[in-house]
C-alpha cells in the first residue's frame, strides 16, 4: 500500500475521515470550537482497549454474516497491525482528530477504503467509549490494587517490628491510652485493606460487556452480544443498551474508591506530618523522603507526606466532578459523559502514585521509641487502667471513674506527673480497695498486655491482627 509522507512520519489523517458524521452538516465547528469539543488528548490512552472491540466486533460481524469472512479478516490483520505500530510508536495518535474511536477508525479507512468503512455497522462510538473505559480499567485497575496490597504489606512489616513499641495513643489529639505502634500501623493497613476490597468489587461490577448497545437501542442488525462479551473476556453482556451507555456508576464507584483510599493516606500522613516535628519526634523521614528549605539551612520538612495530604483534595474534588456530571443528565447519553475520563483517570493515577510514595516513605522511616515512651509519661494515659483495676474489685465503673479523676486532680495539684506518684494511702484515701498491686497495673506495658481483647493492642493480639491482614492479602 503506498504511504503518503505524512503516514511514513507516523502522521495519518486523511481530511476525509477526520470525523465520522461528515455528510448531514454542511458546516463544521471552526478549529477552536473543533477542538474545544475534542477528546482525543485524554482518550488517547483507550487506543489499544478501541482496537481490542475493533477486532471482537468485526469477528462478531463476519460470524453474524454482516460482512464478508475475508473483509474481517483483512480488517483484523489492519487492526493487528495498527495496534503494533502504535505500541512501537511508528503510528502517533493524531491530536487534531475529535476522539480515538474516530481516529481510529480514520487510520482503518484511509488504509484500507471500502473495506474500513464496513466496521462500524451496529455499533456507536456511545458503546465504544462504554467498552474502552471497561477495557481499559480492567486492565489498568489489577496494577492500582497491587500498589495498594503492597502498602499495606509494608506497614505489616513494620508493624511486626512494633508489635512490643509501646506509644501514647491519642484522642482528641490528647493523650488517651498507652498503645503499641504495632496496634497504630495495623489501624491504618485495616483502612487500606478495605479500600482495596472497595476497588475490587466495583471492579466485579463493571465486568459486563457494553458493546452491542449501539448510540442507547441496540441495533436491528442480528449483533451476537454473547460472542461479544465472551471475545473481550466479560463474562456476560450488559443487561440494558440504554443503561450501558448511559450511567457512569461505574466511575463514580472507583472515584469514590479512590478518594476514601486518598482521604486514608491523608490522615495517616497528617500523623506522620505530626511525628516528624520536633515537639512529637516520633519519626525520623528518611532524608530521602524530606526536603530542605530554599532559606532557612536547617530546614528537614515531611514535604512528600504533605503533597499526599494535599492531593487528597484533587480526588474529593474528582469523586465531586463527576457526582455533579451525572445528575442532570437525561438519558440515555450525553455528550457531557465525555468529561468523565479526566476526572477518573486523575484520581486512578494520583491514588496509584501516592501509594507508592507513601510506602517508600514509610519503608525509610526511622521510629524513635524512646520519645514515644517518653510521651506515656504525664498524660495520665493509666487513669482507665486505675479505673478498671477499682471495678475488677467490685466497684461499679461510675465511682470507679470518679476516684481515678480525683487521683489525677491530686496528682496535678501536687505536681505529680503519674499516678504512681501517689503512696498507697494517699490512693486508699479516694478508694479503700487500692492495693500495692495497683502499682504494677498502671505501669505502661501492663495496660497494654492487659488490653488483649480481639482488636485490643496487645503483641500477642497485635500479632494475629498482622497474621489476619496478610491471610486475607495472600487469598487474593
Ligand atoms: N468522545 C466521546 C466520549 O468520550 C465518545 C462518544 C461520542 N458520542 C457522541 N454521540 N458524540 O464520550
Amino acid at each position: 500500500m503506498a504511504r503518503s509522507t505524512d503516514q511514513a512520519a507516523g502522521r495519518e489523517n486523511p481530511p476525509e475521515t477526520q470525523v465520522l458524521w461528515n455528510s448531514r452538516l454542511r458546516e463544521k465547528p471552526g478549529p477552536a470550537a473543533f477542538a474545544f469539543q475534542a477528546s482525543i488528548k485524554v482518550d488517547k490512552v483507550l487506543a489499544q482497549d478501541d482496537i481490542r472491540g475493533s477486532r471482537a466486533h468485526a469477528a462478531m460481524l463476519a460470524a453474524q454474516g454482516i460482512i464478508e469472512q475475508e473483509t474481517a479478516a483483512i480488517l483484523d490483520a489492519e487492526l493487528e497491525r495498527m495496534a503494533g505500530e502504535l505500541e512501537s510508536g511508528s503510528l502517533v495518535v493524531d491530536e487534531s482528530a475529535e476522539d480515538i474511536h474516530s481516529f481510529i477508525e480514520g487510520i482503518l479507512t484511509s488504509r484500507l477504503g471500502d473495506t474500513g468503512r464496513v466496521i462500524h455497522a451496529g455499533r456507536s462510538r456511545n458503546d465504544q467509549v462504554a467498552l474502552d473505559l471497561r477495557l481499559y480499567l480492567k486492565r489498568e485497575l489489577p496494577r492500582l490494587c497491587a500498589e495498594l496490597a503492597g502498602a499495606i504489606e509494608t506497614l505489616l512489616d513494620i508493624a511486626e517490628k512494633h508489635t512490643g513499641s509501646i506509644m501514647p495513643g491519642y484522642t482528641h489529639l490528647q493523650r488517651a491510652q498507652p498503645l503499641t505502634l504495632g496496634h497504630h500501623l495495623c489501624a491504618w493497613a485495616c483502612g487500606l485493606e478495605r479500600d482495596l476490597g472497595r476497588f475490587e468489587d466495583a471492579l466485579k461490577r463493571l465486568d459486563q460487556c457494553p458493546l452491542g448497545s449501539g448510540a442507547l437501542a441496540g441495533s436491528s442488525l442480528p449483533l451476537d452480544r454473547k460472542a461479544l462479551a465472551a471475545a473481550l473476556g466479560f463474562p456476560e453482556p450488559t443487561l440494558n443498551a440504554m443503561d450501558s451507555v448511559a450511567d457512569r456508576d461505574f466511575a463514580l464507584e472507583l472515584a469514590s474508591a479512590a478518594a476514601i483510599t486518598m482521604t486514608h493516606l491523608s490522615r495517616f500522613c497528617e500523623d506522620l506530618v505530626l511525628w516528624a516535628s520536633e515537639e512529637f519526634k516520633f519519626i525520623n523521614l528518611g532524608e530521602a523522603w524530606s526536603t530542605g528549605s530554599s532559606i532557612m539551612p536547617q530546614k528537614k520538612n515531611p514535604d512528600f507526606a504533605e503533597l499526599i495530604r494535599g492531593k487528597a483534595g484533587r480526588t474529593s474534588g474528582n469523586l465531586m466532578t463527576l457526582l455533579v456530571l451525572l445528575k442532570g443528565l437525561p438519558y440515555a447519553y450525553d455528550k457531557d459523559l465525555q468529561e468523565d475520563k479526566e476526572a477518573l483517570f486523575d484520581s486512578l493515577a494520583t491514588s496509584s502514585q501516592c501509594l507508592a510514595m507513601f510506602r517508600g516513605m514509610m519503608a525509610g522511616a526511622e521510629f524513635n521509641i524512646e520519645r514515644m515512651q517518653a510521651a506515656l509519661e504525664g498524660g495520665f494515659l493509666e487513669a482507665t487502667d486505675a479505673a478498671e483495676y477499682l471495678v475488677r474489685k467490685g466497684l461499679p465503673f461510675r465511682r470507679a471513674h470518679e476516684a481515678a479523676a480525683l487521683i489525677v486532680r491530686d496528682c496535678i495539684e501536687a505536681g505529680q506527673r503519674g499516678i504512681a506518684g501517689r503512696g498507697l494511702a494517699e490512693l486508699k484515701n479516694r478508694s479503700p480497695l487500692f492495693e500495692a498491686d495497683i502499682y504494677e497495673a498502671i505501669k505502661p506495658a501492663s495496660c497494654v498486655a492487659a488490653r488483649n481483647l480481639p482488636g485490643g493492642p496487645a503483641p500477642q493480639e497485635v500479632k494475629r491482627q498482622i497474621a489476619v491482614l496478610r491471610g486475607k492479602l495472600s487469598r487474593r
